[in-house]
């Protein structure tokens, strides 16, 4: 994490002080946002199913339960950060399907109805992902552009319908479209990197499509950056500004490792062995991130080259 304790860029001085509410606290986003909001100086709450288990950091934390049964408590919070959702990957069985549709809808309806019930006034920033715009070939995506077809973008759409009604009690809220998030220490990275090291990296499909990323250091900064403006609200992409395809990830990442990458698994292979989840991979989404480049905020990992040589690091 480049922000370190005592570095309070200008951008994140008003988040000094700040009482902020992180759900989903133990996952690969919850961890990081809670370490950078700490270095800044803000006070963090971290919010988990399970807070007795939670690792908290510099002893500086006191875990909270997450819950939907209407007891959810912000009271203390200025800024609630909602990362929490069943994670997507796995096999999409009805219920796996089911627990990421509804762990969405009915957490946020919670975090909503929390917000609602605070004294004081709440920024949301709630997590979606590029997944709203389903699969779209190459057409430029931006935040203006409507919704996309599939699972995916259904969830992606009532998730974020049920954030922005804590915006008709007057909440700041912000939505982050994330792509893929790509780091060391979670999400899919970390096994794409051991594939590729042992040689068994390739492409998958046509190699094609777009493939929106972010550095998880950059969707950290993305946080901090919407939290500390009260300025800005509505949806922001989260992606590389250089978008690139899926077939350049493989070269790259192939390059930078120096391993082949010689296999292919062909669109209807990946359709037959993962079903409707073949949509997280298989689609095309050319996205850019409109919004956050109008911002005084930069990108650390702006491109593919440097996305995947801070992802090794
Ligand atoms: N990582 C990515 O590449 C990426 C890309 C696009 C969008 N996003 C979205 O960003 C958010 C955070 O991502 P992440 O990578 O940090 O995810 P993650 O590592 O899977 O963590 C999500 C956290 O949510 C909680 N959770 C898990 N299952 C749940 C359920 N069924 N009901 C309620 N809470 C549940 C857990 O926290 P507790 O056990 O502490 O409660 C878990 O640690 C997610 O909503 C994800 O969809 C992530």
């Amino acid at each position: 994490m480049k922000i370190e304790r005592g570095e309070v860029v200008e951008w994140v001085q008003p988040l000094q002080g700040k009482v902020v509410g992180v759900t989903g606290a133990s996952g690969f986003l919850g961890r990081s946002v809670r370490k950078a909001f700490l270095a800044v100086g803000a006070k963090v709450l971290p919010f988990s199913r399970r807070p007795a288990r939670l690792e908290c950091f510099a002893g500086e934390e006191t875990a909270r339960e997450f819950r939907t049964d209407g007891k959810l408590d912000f009271s203390e919070c200025q800024i609630v950060l909602h990362l929490a959702g069943e994670n997507v990957f796995g096999v999409w069985t009805q219920k796996k399907r089911q627990r990421i549709l509804e762990s969405r809808i009915e957490g946020t309806r919670a975090v909503v109805r929390a917000i609602q019930r605070s004294a004081q006034p709440v920024t949301l920033i709630c997590a979606s992902a590029t997944g709203f715009f389903g699969d779209r070939g190459e057409e430029e995506l931006t935040e203006d552009s409507p919704r996309g077809n599939g699972f995916l973008a259904e969830v992606c759409q009532r998730w974020e319908a049920e954030a922005r009604k804590a915006e008709e009690n007057g909440a700041r809220v912000c939505i982050v479209r994330l792509g893929m998030v790509l780091g060391k220490t979670g999400g899919a990275f970390p096994i794409l990197r051991s594939l590729f090291w042992f040689g068994l990296g390739g492409m998958v499909g046509s190699g094609k499509q777009w493939m929106p990323a972010v550095h998880i250091l950059d969707a950290v900064r993305i946080f901090l950056a919407l939290a500390a403006d009260l300025r800005l609200c509505g949806v922001f992409n989260a992606s590389v500004p250089s978008p690139f395809r899926s077939e350049e990830f493989v070269w790259e990442l192939a390059r930078l490792l120096r391993r082949p990458a010689i296999f292919h698994l062909p669109s209807f292979f990946v359709r037959m062995v993962l079903g409707e989840l073949s949509e997280l991979i298989l689609a095309s989404q050319r996205v850019f991130p409109k919004r956050l480049l109008g911002i005084p905020f930069g990108f650390v990992a702006p491109n593919l080259k440097d996305l995947l040589q801070k992802a090794l690091e």
